[in-house]
């Protein structure tokens, strides 16, 4: 594996590279885990070369959220992806990525479904996420791109705007991989105290309670949040949103509606936690 930091080299690596077949594309902010690492699995499957970047993305946290405070882990994360069998990290500066004042840099919106949701919770931030990955995918050129249903709307955008700007990437979709007692795999895990840490599972449990009732045919949206929330509030969460939603549009399930998800973000001590589930409506 070799580590890039500058664009040129990346270029230079991959053009030699591209004469032995397909590029695929693992987009992370490090401080890796099993999760990130699954993403690598699928995209060895592929490809003949895989490309891992690792960059905290500035322009996708909000004023007040936790950029500076962000783990990083390069050198752990270094060796994972080596035995990984990953061939080129990909490791930019803020200053390679975004070599002028943020608000000069030119801005990908994906209209829509970037302001539900999180895109609520957190104004900008998938106007920074599209950035970032489209910027990416300029440097890398892959065939394959890679992303995790963990951030489920996170990989709605990214299949908009690849479709909305015709970029020939094919994106693949992995499932969201789990601690043993349920608590998506997250970055963000690590802000909680031992005490919070055992109440987190409560998160997906409750996701799981909802899926199941709306498997069971009941319909009452509002009912069924409110359920929700006031679960997660007992159990020591502040509630953000909960969203049972067309699994393509984001938008509120109607009759029509034959894939479902629900998607939910609470805040948990110093954490913010997302999860979602897939529910199939026939
Ligand atoms: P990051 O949070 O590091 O996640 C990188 C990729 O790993 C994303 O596609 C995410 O969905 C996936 N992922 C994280 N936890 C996962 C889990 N438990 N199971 C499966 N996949 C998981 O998402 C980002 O970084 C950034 O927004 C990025 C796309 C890199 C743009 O800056």
């Amino acid at each position: 594996m070799i580590t890039v930091e500058d664009v040129g080299q990346l270029r230079d690596k991959l053009s030699s590279r591209r004469q032995q077949g397909r590029v695929a594309f693992v987009p992370t902010m490090g401080n890796l885990h099993e999760g990130h690492l699954t993403l690598v699995r699928e995209a060895t499957k592929y490809a003949q070369t895989v490309v891992v970047s690792i960059f905290v993305n500035p322009m996708q946290f909000g004023a007040n959220e936790d950029l500076d405070k962000y783990p990083r882990t390069f050198e752990a994360d270094r060796a994972a992806l080596q035995a990984e069998g990953v061939n080129v990290l990909f490791f930019p500066s803020v200053d390679a990525m975004y070599p002028k004042p943020l608000e000069q840099q030119t801005r990908v919106e994906v209209p829509n479904i970037s302001n539900l949701y999180c895109g609520a919770s957190r104004p900008g931030h998938f106007v920074g996420v599209a950035t970032v990955v489209c910027k990416l995918f300029n440097m890398v050129q892959p065939d394959v791109a890679v992303f995790g249903k963990k951030d489920f709307q996170q990989l709605l955008v990214i299949r908009r705007m690849v479709e909305d700007l015709a970029m020939p990437i094919q994106i693949v979709g992995v499932d969201t991989v789990r601690e043993p007692d349920g608590l998506a795999m997250s970055s963000r895990n690590q802000y909680l105290t031992e005490q919070e840490r055992s109440k987190a599972p409560l998160l997906r449990q409750q996701l799981e309670i909802l899926a199941n009732r709306l498997r069971g045919g009941e319909r009452d949206s509002e009912g069924l949040q409110q359920a929700f929330n006031s679960a997660l509030s007992k159990g020591g969460f502040i509630p953000d949103y909960v969203g049972i939603v067309d699994a393509d549009s984001l938008l509120a399930i109607d009759q029509s509606t034959t894939h479902a998800a629900v998607l939910a973000a609470a805040q948990l001590g110093r954490a913010r936690l997302i999860d979602n589930i897939e529910v199939s409506l026939d």
